[in-house]
């Protein structure tokens, strides 16, 4: 077995899926539980695989092929699951996921459509300098904001902070209330940039599909606002499951149109033919 992409029985390493197990559009959530979760939306749910942090399905969701895959905490363990789902020929990757509020006009229970990600990841340092951008597709942006507003689901859109710890990397006093200098005033520093959530994956997420030349995009429910100091396990998590799992309908209904237009990117006249075949 080669040591440097290791495959076992044809299936990748960790998520022990094999070629044709995973759908081209892979919501991935951090949680495994969230994976059925996310699938039981769906017209056609089949489990996959179960590995380590990493649960997968795979299904169809009114008509979109879709996948779900959990990514498990963190950046390092985000990284190997965008590895093996490009291997596996995943294209668009949507982030569903759980954040903490960094403006005081963000409700808990709110959703957040990340564009971008300030790389406090650690993770995609492997794949880039410090000055490449962790940037969202815009047609996923799009995808997530037109069906947020077709579900009625409050959202805000705007950066997040993907960072390498919940505890101390977030600015919370860690065990025996330890506090490093540059974790003192990170809560009000990113606020003041207009940076709305803290959350640990989007950046590495978002940079190694830029790097691949795939899409991603994430959408977040506000469990926390740190600002306030509130913190509602679950708040927004379904709205934030059925918004990403409209987005990807939505993104395969543009894709085809792309498609018979012979267009690489989404346009204003792809969208034209969309509402008109509503
Ligand atoms: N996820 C995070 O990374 N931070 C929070 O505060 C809540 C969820």
């Amino acid at each position: 077995m080669s040591a440097s992409r290791p495959m076992v029985g044809g299936k990748v390493y960790h998520l022990m899926a094999g070629p044709g197990d995973v759908a081209p559009y892979v919501l991935t959530p951090g949680d495994p539980d969230r994976v059925p979760r996310i699938a039981k939306y769906w017209n056609e749910a089949r489990p996959v695989a179960t590995h380590r942090e990493y649960v997968t399905y795979t299904g169809k969701y009114r008509g979109a092929p879709i996948s779900a895959v959990s990514t498990g905490i963190g950046g390092p363990a985000a990284a190997i699951a965008i590895e093996e789902l490009l291997t596996l020929g995943a294209h668009t990757f949507i982030r569903v996921g759980t954040t903490g509020a960094l403006q005081e006009w963000i409700r808990v229970g709110d959703v957040i459509i990340n564009t971008g990600a300030v790389r406090f990841d650690g993770a995609s340092n492997a794949y880039a300098m410090p000055e490449y951008p962790a940037v969202a597709s815009y047609e996923v942006v799009l995808a997530l904001v037109t069906a947020a507003e077709e579900l009625n689901v409050r959202y805000h859109v705007g950066l997040a902070a993907s960072t390498a710890d919940f505890y101390v990397g977030q600015g919370r006093p860690g065990f025996n209330n330890y506090q490093p200098p540059w974790a003192r005033d990170i809560v009000n520093t990113l606020s003041s940039m207009n940076v709305l959530n803290f959350e640990m994956e989007a950046a590495t997420i978002y940079t190694i599909a830029n790097v691949h030349g795939a899409r991603a995009g994430g959408v977040m429910a506000a469990i926390a606002n740190r600002k306030t100091n509130e913190f509602v396990p679950d708040a927004g998590v379904d709205d934030a499951i059925r918004v990403a799992n409209e987005a990807v309908r939505i993104l395969h209904e543009w894709d085809q149109i792309k498609q018979g237009l012979n267009l690489r990117y989404l346009t204003m006249n792809v969208i034209r033919q969309w509402i008109m075949k509503r």
